[in-house]
């Protein structure tokens, strides 16, 4: 009896938990990358892994307008330089975490950022702890 309310609770804690936007089924890591804002041009879309430092392939490197990251709990860090390139910028060389929630994701060319994206890496929201399959 202990044992089933114990798994009750869990259950219910993790429902209470659950974001209000539907994210079943979206995996963490897609990346929609297109030449023309709003998700128009020529585009790419991939599941990228985690940790993983990627090149633009070569029909979006400096020419990417859209980068929309899915509707799940990761952020991506677009580059100037390629994977493994080096960076003397002390400002590491990236304009910062871009999300789901990037209010220019489909429109990059309003912080200047369509020229410059070369490369990205992705990582997993800090918060995000619940999962088991990490
Ligand atoms: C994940 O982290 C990024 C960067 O800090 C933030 O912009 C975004 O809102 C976060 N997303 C979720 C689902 O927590
Ligand atoms: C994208 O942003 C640029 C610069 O702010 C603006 O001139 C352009 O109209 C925008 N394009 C779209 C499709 O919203
Ligand atoms: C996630 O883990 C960090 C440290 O590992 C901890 O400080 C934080 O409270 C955890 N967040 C949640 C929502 O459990």
């Amino acid at each position: 009896m202990l044992l089933s309310t114990t798994i009750l609770s869990v259950f219910f804690a993790s429902f209470a938990q659950a974001s209000p936007v539907p994210t079943q089924g979206r995996e963490i890591g897609g990346v929609l990358i297109c030449n023309d804002p709003n998700g128009q041009g020529q585009c790419e879309y991939a599941i990228y892994e985690l940790e993983k430092c990627y090149n633009l392939p070569p029909t979006l490197i400096n020419n990417a307008a859209t980068f929309a990251p899915d509707d799940a709990p990761f952020y991506c860090y677009p580059y100037i330089m390629e994977c493994g390139g080096a960076c003397r910028s002390p400002t590491g060389c990236t304009m910062g975490a871009v999300s789901f929630d990037y209010e220019h994701k489909f429109n990059m060319t309003a912080v200047g950022w369509n020229k410059y994206l070369t490369s990205f890496e992705c990582h997993r929201n800090q918060t995000d702890n619940g999962s088991s399959c990490t």
